[in-house]
C-alpha cells in the first residue's frame, strides 16, 4: 500500500501544514502503509496553457517536474494533500500542481483512490480543506477526512490538529485496506462520470486520447 502526502508551503521545514502531512503519513506508516513526502515548492511545475494537448495525447508537453510527481499520484494508493491558506485558498504551488491535472478530472483519474486534506491558517483553515476535499472528490477519490489549524487559536490547536492527523493517517491505511465504500460520494461521483463522459463524447474529434480512455472503459 502507497501512500502520498504533497505538502504545498513554501517554508520548508518550519512549515506548519508540513507538520500534518507528516502526522499523516506517520499514522498511516504506523498502520503498514509505505509512505513518500514530496514538497511540491521544491519542484519546477510550470503552468497550465490550456493547450489540451493531454487530452488529446494523454501526456503534457512541458518538461519539467510535473510528470514524476504525476506518476506517483496515479501510482499511489492514498494521497495527503496540505497547504496553507493563502487568501482563503491554496497556495500557488498547490493550484499550480492541480491546474496540470486537467486530464484527471475529464478521465475521473482518482478514481479507486483515497485522500485526505491538511491546511493550516491564521484563522479558517476550512476554507482550504473545504476547496481540497471538493477537488479530490471531483477528480474521482473517496474522501477520508481531513485536519487543520487555525494559528490564531494559539499551540494548543495545532497539537489537536496534529493528534488528529495521526488518527487520520491510520484511517486512510484501513480504508484502502479495506476498500470502504463513500456511498454518497460514490453516488456523486456517478453523476461526474456521467456528466464528463458526455463531454468527452461531444469533443471526441479533438480529445481523441480521453474518448479512448472512455471506450476502453466501456463508458462505465
Ligand atoms: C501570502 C499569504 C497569504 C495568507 N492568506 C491567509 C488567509 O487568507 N487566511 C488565513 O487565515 N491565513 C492566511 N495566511 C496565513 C497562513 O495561512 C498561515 O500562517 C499558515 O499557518 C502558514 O502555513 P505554513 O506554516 O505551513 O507555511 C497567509 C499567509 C501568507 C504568507
Amino acid at each position: 500500500m502507497k501512500i502520498l502526502g504533497i505538502s504545498a508551503s513554501p517554508r520548508g521545514s518550519k512549515s506548519q501544514t508540513l507538520r500534518l502531512v507528516k502526522a499523516v503519513l506517520d499514522g498511516a506508516k504506523s498502520a503498514g502503509a509505505d509512505v513518500e513526502l514530496v514538497d511540491v515548492c521544491q519542484l519546477n511545475i510550470e503552468y497550465c496553457n490550456a493547450c489540451q494537448v493531454c487530452f488529446k495525447t494523454g501526456a503534457c508537453n512541458k518538461k519539467d517536474d510535473f510528470q514524476d510527481l504525476y506518476e506517483k499520484i496515479l501510482s499511489s494508493d492514498g494521497i495527503v494533500w496540505g497547504s496553507p491558506n493563502y487568501f482563503r485558498s491554496v497556495t500557488a504551488q498547490m493550484k499550480t500542481l492541480i491546474d496540470r491535472m486537467a486530464d484527471a478530472i475529464h478521465c475521473q483519474l482518482l478514481t479507486g483512490k483515497y485522500c485526505c486534506n491538511v491546511a493550516t491558517a491564521g484563522h479558517g483553515h476550512e476554507e482550504v480543506t473545504d476547496y481540497l476535499n471538493a477537488i479530490m472528490m471531483n477528480f474521482g477519490a473517496f474522501v477520508v477526512g481531513s485536519s487543520g489549524a487555525s494559528m490564531s487559536e494559539g499551540p494548543q490547536a495545532i497539537e489537536e490538529a496534529e493528534k488528529k492527523a495521526i488518527l487520520l493517517g491510520k484511517t486512510l491505511a484501513e480504508d484502502i485496506r479495506v476498500k470502504r465504500d463513500y456511498i454518497s460520494q460514490r453516488e456523486m461521483q456517478e453523476e461526474n462520470r456521467q456528466y464528463f463522459m458526455s463531454l468527452v463524447k461531444r469533443n471526441k474529434a479533438e480529445w481523441e486520447h480521453e474518448y479512448e480512455y472512455w471506450n476502453k472503459l466501456n463508458w462505465k
